[in-house]
Formats: structure tokens, sequence, C-alpha cells
């Protein structure tokens, strides 16, 4: 006889099997006000335990109504955090294991597929044979660490003993690199003003001669360049750095070079992309994630580095409770922050075996030429205006409006009413002083059909402005 876990677990697998398939009738974003969720439940916990069934029927009338959903195909907005059927089963089987791989021996097989996922990665992605992988949870992380045994490098690992005393680092990045590139840079201790933003070009990638005078700069005003972040892919709008210029800057200037591949990085498994990035070989460290566009379940990000002792000279820190006789082995719990870790290879493990690796480049090349769908309807529109050229298949546009109306202020509420729509979600960012709305189609199950009808829905809502 089935027992009631059993049951329950099977309901909750058809339901989100349900989920995949009629996703498309909720509304991609709720039109909420902040709290009316939490308003529906007591503020107490409750003192008595109730079946699943209640629980799933609370789950579907009060949780669901207020619930984003990133797996809807008209979903374009952010980067996406893509989802596939074998990533759900494996992180359910995470679950059940409830595996904390923090050492070797606390589950070997989890240290070892993660070593086994990550050179398939580095395979896929034709990344440098040296590099050595871990997985973290988030690219803002991955930076972290970076950062931080950027820090200890160049410092001759003083700072993690010592204490900052008077030493002045300096990071750089580009004018448009993401936010979390000055999140770590505080949390290292090395301070925002001590974060060097450079210049882009009219492409939005970094202008090595900028990076370069302020390096000098630096240099004769007595700061220790600590780190530079180039951007394969930057957030607003895919522009790819340099990065074989600013690569021979850093090693000119031995400093450490990390890429921030968060997003775009997923493409480089098409070798049409891979072959048109130059400079990877150069980087210290990489980081893109498998949870933003191939299709493996929030969260996974993917780090590496070319000498990982770099990073174990940063972290590690063994007391004699967490010594188990095989230090020989790799422990990930010294390459980076955290001690417990999550069982995450098993998803990527999961994805990659269901997909293969044909499967994971069709999807996103597909992707790819959906994005080359709504540039080109984008182009051959009157009123609407590309602002950057369009890489891969983020596209980053705007209405053009008539008259003497302000544009950005047309374009934020192009926007709000687009989304309040709940027929699909876009957002935006500011481009050269323009409020720019931008596009993204790498939800995994997003088809010709879903782009033609975001089209006539963002014409439909600007006809309705004039
Ligand atoms: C270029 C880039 N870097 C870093 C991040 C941060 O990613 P995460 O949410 O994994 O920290 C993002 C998020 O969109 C990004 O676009």
């Amino acid at each position: 006889m089935e027992n009631s876990f059993s049951k329950a677990g099977k309901r909750i697998i058809d339901w989100i099997d349900n989920y995949f398939s009629t996703v498309e009738k909720f509304p991609v974003k709720p039109n909420l006000n902040p709290g009316d969720i939490e308003k529906l439940f007591d503020y107490a916990p409750p003192l008595k335990g109730v079946n699943y069934d209640e629980i799933l029927h609370d789950f579907e009338k009060k949780i669901i109504p207020g619930i984003t959903h990133w797996q809807h195909p008209g979903f374009h907005a952010y980067f996406p955090a893509n989802n596939s059927e074998p990533s759900v089963l494996a992180e359910t089987l995470m679950a059940g294991l409830g595996v904390q791989g923090m050492k070797w021996i606390t589950s070997p097989a989890a240290t070892e597929l993660e070593k086994l996922v990550m050179r398939w990665l580095q395979q896929m992605l034709k990344l440098p044979a040296d590099f050595k992988g871990v997985l973290m949870d988030t690219a803002s992380v991955s930076t972290l660490c970076a950062v931080l045994s950027a820090r200890e490098r160049v410092s001759d690992y003083t700072i993690n003993k010592d204490g900052f005393m008077d030493k002045k680092l300096r990071v750089y990045c580009s004018a448009e690199a993401h936010s979390s590139v000055e999140k770590a840079v505080r949390i290292a201790g090395i301070g925002s003003d001590n974060l060097v933003k450079i210049e882009v070009d009219d492409l939005l990638k970094m202008n090595t001669s900028d990076l370069k005078i302020k390096i000098d700069n630096d240099i004769e005003n007595g700061y220790l360049p600590c780190c530079v972040v180039g951007a394969l892919g930057t957030t607003g709008s895919g522009a790819v750095d340099p990065l074989e210029e600013i690569g021979k800057i850093c090693l000119e200037n031995n400093i450490w070079f990390h890429i921030d591949a968060a997003y775009s990085g997923n493409a480089l498994v098409l070798a049409d992309f891979r072959d048109s990035v130059k400079g990877i070989e150069l980087a210290t460290s990489f980081v893109f994630n498998p949870h933003k566009w191939m299709f493996t379940n929030f969260d996974a990000s993917a780090f590496f580095v070319k000498d990982s002792s770099l990073l174990t000279k940063t972290f590690s820190l063994v007391p004699p409770y967490l010594q188990t006789g095989h230090e020989d082995e790799i422990d990930f719990s010294n390459w980076g922050i955290q001690l417990g870790r999550r069982f995450r290879a098993l998803k990527l493990w999961y994805v990659i075996r269901t997909f293969g690796v044909d499967g994971i480049k069709e999807k996103i090349g597909k992707h790819i030429e959906l994005g080359k769908r709504f540039e080109k309807y984008i182009s051959d529109s009157p009123d609407f205006e590309i602002i950057t050229p369009r890489n891969l298949n983020i596209i980053c546009f705007r209405y053009k409006s008539t008259g003497s109306k302000d544009k950005n202020a047309v374009n934020e509420k192009l926007l709000e009413s687009i989304n309040n729509s709940g027929k699909i979600f876009l957002s935006h960012t500011m481009i050269r002083g323009n409020f720019v709305l931008r596009f993204v189609c790498g939800q995994t199950n997003v088809e010709e059909k879903h782009i033609d009808n975001a089209w006539n829905i963002i014409r439909q809502h600007a006809q309705e402005l004039k």
C-alpha cells in the first residue's frame, strides 16, 4: 500500500508536470501590492500539523497567485533562470539524499561527480585544459571568491592574517559590469571607492586604453592593482569586453584577471560564438551560470580557476574536527566560503545526460535564432529602434514616440503597461542616458509563436500610448 509520503510525492510530480504544460495560463507577473501574499497567512506558526493535501491546497490557493512565472515562455525579463524535467528530478533526488558534501568523505560521490561535471562543462565550453572547476551557488559568490583570492595573492597572503593595515588595493571593471563586482569589492574590505570603473566604447565594451591609463596612474600613486573583472556578456546588453587585450594588460602587471560570463558563457557551447571570443585562456578565473541558460534550475554557478591553490591558500581552514585522514582528496569546502555544500553536480549530471551536448547546443542556438527574429521585428518597424546591436538573444530597443514627449518617460510607461498585462514580462536598462526595454528569449520552451505574440503585445501597448 502506498504511504502518504509516496502519494503526496507523486501528486507533486504530477503537479509540476501539469504546471510545465499549462504554465502559459498564468499571468507571467502577478499584479500585486507588497504584503498581499503575507496577509493570507496566520502570523503565528501552527501548533498542530496538517496533512499534505491541505498544504498543497493552500500552496495552490495562496502561494501560486504570488508567483512570477520564470518558466513561462513569455518571460523575457532579466536573464532566465530556466529549468527542465531532468533538473527537477535530480533536485528531488538531492533533497531525498539530503547530502551535505562539505568533504570528500561526507559523500565521495558528491565530490567526484562535481569533478566530473566540471570537466564536462570545461570541454563543452572549450575552456583551457588547465582550468579547475568548482560549483558555487551564484555568480556573485564566485566573483567574491575571485576578488578575495586576488586580494590575498596581491598581498602575499597577509591580509587574511594581519587585516588590511595600510594597503591600498584597486579593482577594475567596466562601467557596464554587474553590481556583484562592487558588492564583492565592498565585502572584501577593498571599498567601493577603490573599484575603478573603466569607460566603455560605442558598443559598451571596456575601453582598454582607459584601463591601461588608470592602472598606470594607480601604480604611480602607490596603489596595488589587484584584479580586473572582464565581462563576457554584460547584463544590460550582453557586450563582450576585449578579453584578450585585458588579459595581456593583466599579465604585464601581474594582476588577477577574472571573467564574468554569468549568462553569455553558456553560449560558448556553440562553435561560432566560441570562435568569436578570444582571450579566455589568459583568465585567472572564470564564472558562468548553468542556472541561467543551461536548463538547470537555480542554483548552479560554475567557477573555474587556473590554479586551485590560489583558492585553497585563501579559504582552507581545517580544524581538528574536520580532519578526515583523506586530506589528499579534494574538499571543495576549501575552495570557497561555505563549509556545507549542496550536491548540485547531480542536477548537471542529469541535465547533460538527458539533453546530451547536442541537445543543449540545439536549444541555445534556437534561442539565438529567436532573438534574431525579434530583432528583425524591431528594426523593420518605423515606430521602434534598436539602441545597441543585438548580442546573442538580448535585444535592447525603445519606442520612438512622436512629438516632444520625453522618450524615457514614454518607454517607462510602455514597459509598465506591457508588464501589467500579465501576458509577457520584460525588464529595462539605461544606455547612454536612454531608458531602454530589454528583451531576452532564453526560457527553455520559448518558440517562434511566443516571439510573434510578444511583438504583437508590445506594438499594441505602444499604439495605446499614442
Ligand atoms: C553579468 C552578470 N554577472 C553576475 C550576475 C549575478 O548572478 P547571480 O544571481 O548568479 O549572482 C548577473 C545576473 O544577472 C549577471 O548578469
